[in-house]
């Protein structure tokens, strides 16, 4: 397994694996890999003759110092993780090389932005599209693998890429659970023993919320005030926004019409997850 620590490096790398017509397939990450990102690489393994892992912990997608700081590291274990799932190339810059001095161009990707995720951490999804359109412009994929449970993300990054025409293929993949329904997250290994309990409500209110639109109910409101109920029933938790939206706009719905994304964002502690369900015809 190679790994590169330069964009400009990793260009020219790019650069010879598209001259001889392979196929590049790149998973973003910020390292702390579980098996979700594992599963990612998977799909990129079985669909692209090269498949390129990027770690790297960008600065700029962090509203609060205090969140970056404590983000789980563990470069070293990463490494092994991504050998093991058959990585052909790590690309892991270091923050001087992605941000040097003097940078100052943004991508902002205007009205999805604006919600959720959005709006309780200002400047994210800026730094998320920033990062991305330079991991893009650095790796080259042809495809790119990302998660459902960063909903949004998944959504912005999509639309960024067909806004700016970049010719990359964007791979959406399901959550993945452990086997009592908490959504995999590198987040989860700061939770004490109680709050990993506690983080179960997450899960516990969107099945409900599913739950209730299978059976017929219409009224967003009654919903929210159910999968509230749930999140607020639990002592170590606290919800920050809970969201019943349209899947594509995610403009907040009153009625379920049709398909209907639940999103949540809640504090167990001092740690922040978010968890989502897609709950279509
Ligand atoms: O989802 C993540 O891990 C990050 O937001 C990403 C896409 C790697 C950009 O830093």
């Amino acid at each position: 397994m190679q790994i590169l620590d330069h964009p400009g490096r990793m260009q020219d790398v790019a650069d010879r694996l598209r001259g001889q017509g392979k196929t590049i397939g790149l998973v973003p990450t910020m390292g702390a890999l579980h098996e979700g990102h594992l599963s990612l690489m998977h799909r990129c393994r079985s669909e692209n003759d090269t498949s390129v892992m990027s770690l790297f912990v960008n600065p700029l997608q962090f509203d609060r110092k205090a969140d970056l700081e404590v983000y789980p590291r563990d470069l070293e274990g990463d490494l092994k993780k991504a050998e093991a799932a058959g990585v052909d190339l790590v690309f892991a810059p270091a923050e001087q090389a992605m941000y040097p001095e003097g940078f100052q161009t943004f991508v902002d990707v205007a009205e999805l932005s604006r919600r959720w995720e959005g709006a309780s951490r200002p400047g994210h999804f800026r730094g998320v599209a920033t990062v991305v359109t330079k991991l893009f412009t650095a790796v080259k994929p042809h495809r790119a693998y990302v998660g459902q449970k960063d909903y949004q993300q998944a959504l912005l990054v999509t639309r960024l890429v067909r806004d700016l025409n970049l010719d990359v293929e964007i791979v959406v993949m399901p959550i993945v659970r452990e086997p009592d329904g908490l959504a995999l997250s590198s987040r989860n290994a700061n939770l004490s023993s109680a709050e990993r309990r506690a983080a179960l409500c997450l899960y516990r209110s969107l099945t409900y919320a599913e739950g209730r639109v299978r059976a017929g109910e219409r009224d967003a409101k009654a919903l929210l005030d159910g999968v509230r109920t749930i999140i607020e029933r639990e002592p170590l938790a606290r919800a920050d926004y809970i969201a019943c939206c349209h899947p594509e706009t995610l403009d907040p719905l009153d009625r379920i019409e049709g398909a209907v994304l639940f999103a949540l964002a809640v504090w167990i502690g001092r740690t922040r997850l978010i968890d989502n369900v897609l709950v279509t015809g």
